[in-house]
């Protein structure tokens, strides 16, 4: 059993603030801060480490193999959620019968800017809408998803409204079609398991500075073993060579694993606070971690439903991340007025979004609670 106080103390800030925003970016532990430290001493030190820094990309490679139970040879390491879905559609036919991508109104703008910029490609995108409790349900997609469907891409977990679509049933609908299927996990990754083999997505994407606790500039592809021979990026470069030191520039030689996905020099800083941040979410174990930020959430769900100012995230344990997210007539306003008290949370439209992880407890719920309490009558809808 992880001992929540200690690990709540390698937080600094937490002894500061309630944070309620790791859906935004995580808070730094003093880990992240030292492997920082460290690449600058490096620098100091050695000048170009480049043997070390090839290491690091590989370990933060096998790391982030074990949190999404892949292959290390599955994954590729990229600098952003976008660069990874690039890959993949850069790697796709839009032009014979299926040319279909099916997303949904629940997306994060990357996943669906990212398919509408394939339409001079061929590609025609599909939106679904959101259900009227703010879900999709699996029924709805089985309705879209046709033969002429060839990717259906969307997040696990909402981040307007933080509400978790069924991943697993979407899946076996897109195979039963003959679609692939990508998820955006990056709302959900490091706050619960993701087990892209129990799911059986094709592809999947996200981002390490959110609940993975490390910083901007690194992110990941998932992409299943039996379908990376046969997908060829035409975003490219050095670094998604079979042999990266060979320097031929009479070809493009691809890697025979996922590393075919990647493209430039690594994200080196961002590998050092990577390998220290993935070490923590892997000693705390990320049943563990869904087990606590599930109570966490859900105790505040209640709490805010018990004081007349619901959350519009569904309730049901099984649709929901770690995010919930409260209407109010100035979400702006209400999110500024929490920041005087000390709260730091975000706001999207016309919602707040408070975000809880491993490192939250319960006195950060009766902080925010009490404060909700007290500008409920100004800032509730
Ligand atoms: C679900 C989701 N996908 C993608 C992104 C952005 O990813 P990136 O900036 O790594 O491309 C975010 C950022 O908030 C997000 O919430």
């Amino acid at each position: 059993m992880a001992d929540f106080e200690e690990l709540r103390s390698r937080f600094p800030l937490l002894a500061q603030k309630t944070y309620l925003n790791s859906g935004s970016y995580a808070a730094l532990a003093d880990s992240v801060r030292a492997a920082f430290a460290a690449y600058l001493d490096d620098r100091l030190a050695v000048g170009a480490n480049w043997d070390v820094w090839v290491t690091k990309n590989e370990v933060v490679r096998r790391g982030l193999a074990t949190i999404l139970r892949a292959d290390p040879d599955e994954v590729a390491v990229t600098t952003s959620t976008t660069a990874g879905i690039n890959a993949i559609a850069s790697a796709l036919d839009f032009s014979g019968e299926r040319d279909t991508v099916v997303t949904s109104d629940l997306e994060f703008p990357t996943n669906a800017q990212i398919w509408h910029a394939q339409e001079p490609r061929g590609a025609r995108v599909v939106h679904m809408p959101l259900d009227a409790d703010g879900w999709i349900s699996p029924e709805r997609f089985a309705a879209a998803i046709d033969e002429r469907t060839r990717l259906v891409a969307v997040t696990h977990v909402g981040f307007r409204n933080g509400a978790r679509l069924d991943a697993a049933a979407i899946a076996r609908i897109a195979h039963s079609r003959g679609a692939f299927m990508l998820l955006d996990c990056y709302q959900s990754v490091g706050s619960m398991t993701v087990d892209v083999k129990a799911l059986d997505v094709d592809f999947a994407v996200g981002g390490l500075y959110k609940y993975l606790l490390a910083t901007a500039g690194i992110g990941f592809l998932y992409v299943r073993g039996s379908l990376v021979p046969q997908m060829l990026p035409t975003v490219s470069g050095w670094f998604a060579q079979a042999d990266i030191g060979a320097m031929n520039i009479a070809s493009n030689c691809p890697s025979p694993s996922a590393r075919r996905f990647e493209a430039g020099s690594p994200p080196v800083v961002a590998c050092y606070a990577a390998e220290a941040a993935l070490a923590i979410i892997a000693e705390v174990g990320t049943d563990a971690i869904e087990e606590r930020v599930r109570r966490l959430s859900g105790a505040c769900m209640d709490q805010l439903a018990a004081i007349g100012w619901p959350a519009i995230t569904p309730r049901d344990d099984a649709r929901r991340g770690a995010m919930i997210a409260i209407p109010s007539r100035d979400s702006e306003g209400l999110d500024a007025a929490l920041a005087a008290r000390g709260i730091v949370v975000s706001h999207r439209d016309s919602n707040l979004r408070a975000a809880f992880h491993f490192y939250n407890d319960e006195s950060d719920i009766a902080a925010f609670i009490a404060a909700m309490r007290e500008l409920k009558e100004v800032f509730a809808q």
